[in-house]
């Protein structure tokens, strides 16, 4: 039996590394990007596609329903941007929303009827930290990143019994190109808070059928603690993080 697993955003970090590992585990790969000359490097169907574009979605969508072999999807495209919310380029935050929300709903809509048929199948969502948190300067990463978590929440409890998971994967900074392509200097953070993709990606597939994955005990910890607190609290300690008084820092 074919198992074709459709992964958005492999031409680079997470998104690259799960289509290496999973291509080692024997899936077939669809990979969906906007650079095609770096999807050329990978084995597998290739759709060149901005996920960010309504038109785009749908008809990667469109073909999804079509078949019957999606055997797991990793909705990973993503980006991050810096500044202020009302100073921000307001394009950018669109397109991070669309791309972030719109076409994890589209695409996860089209390949779940079939996983049902089946009774077997996967839907990874990746997800970060942050949507835990809320933070100045980050303020549509958080909330699309805590919509994601939300949303996977909402269909772990329709997908009981039906053999057909869903996991929000949570990683804290990892090295990827996301902080190049946000223009964030990485040695802003200390050493130790970062992984590398190879062990995000491996801590995921280790674990799928679990609805919430956090890779690293550090940041399990963290989380344990952060989300026990109460909304005044956090938003007072988040008001007193660099990036709460304006300088451009946390975000992944
Ligand atoms: N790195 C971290 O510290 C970190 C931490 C927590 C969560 N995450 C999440 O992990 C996911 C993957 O990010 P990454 O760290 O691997 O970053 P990355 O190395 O920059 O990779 C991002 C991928 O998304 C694709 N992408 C971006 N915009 C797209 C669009 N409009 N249409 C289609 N594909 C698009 C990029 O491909 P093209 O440019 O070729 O289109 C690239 O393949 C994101 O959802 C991110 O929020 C990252």
């Amino acid at each position: 039996m074919r198992r074709v697993a459709v992964i958005t955003g492999a031409s680079a970090g997470l998104g690259a590394e799960f289509a290496r590992q999973l291509r080692a585990e024997g899936y077939e790969l669809l990979v969906v990007a906007r650079r095609a000359e770096r999807l050329a490097a990978i084995e597998g169907e290739r759709w060149v596609a901005d996920l960010s574009g309504e038109a785009e979605v749908e008809r990667l969508a469109a073909h999804l329903a079509s078949r019957d072999d999606i055997a797991l999807l990793v909705n990973n495209a993503g980006f991050g941007t810096q500044g202020f919310f009302a100073e921000t380029a307001l394009e950018a935050q669109m397109a991070m929303h669309r791309l972030h929300v719109l076409a994890t709903v589209r695409l996860t809509r089209a390949v779940l009827p079939q996983m049902l048929r089946r009774r077997a199948g996967a839907i990874v969502n990746v997800s970060s930290v942050a949507g835990f948190g809320r933070s100045a300067n980050n303020v549509s990463y958080c909330a699309t990143k805590a919509w994601t978590n939300a949303f996977s929440e909402g269909l772990w409890l329709e997908l009981q019994g039906t053999g057909v998971s869903v996991q929000a994967l949570c990683p804290g900074f990892t090295y990827t190109e996301f902080h190049d392509v946000m223009g964030s200097d990485r040695a802003k953070h200390p050493r130790w808070m970062w992984m590398d993709a190879a062990f995000v990606v491996e801590e995921s597939l280790r674990n799928l059928g679990r609805l919430y994955v956090v890779p690293g005990w550090k940041y399990k910890v963290f989380l344990a603690i952060w989300t026990k607190l109460p909304a005044w609290l956090r938003l007072r300690l988040e008001r007193r993080s660099p990036n709460g008084k304006g300088a451009p820092g946390v975000i992944n």
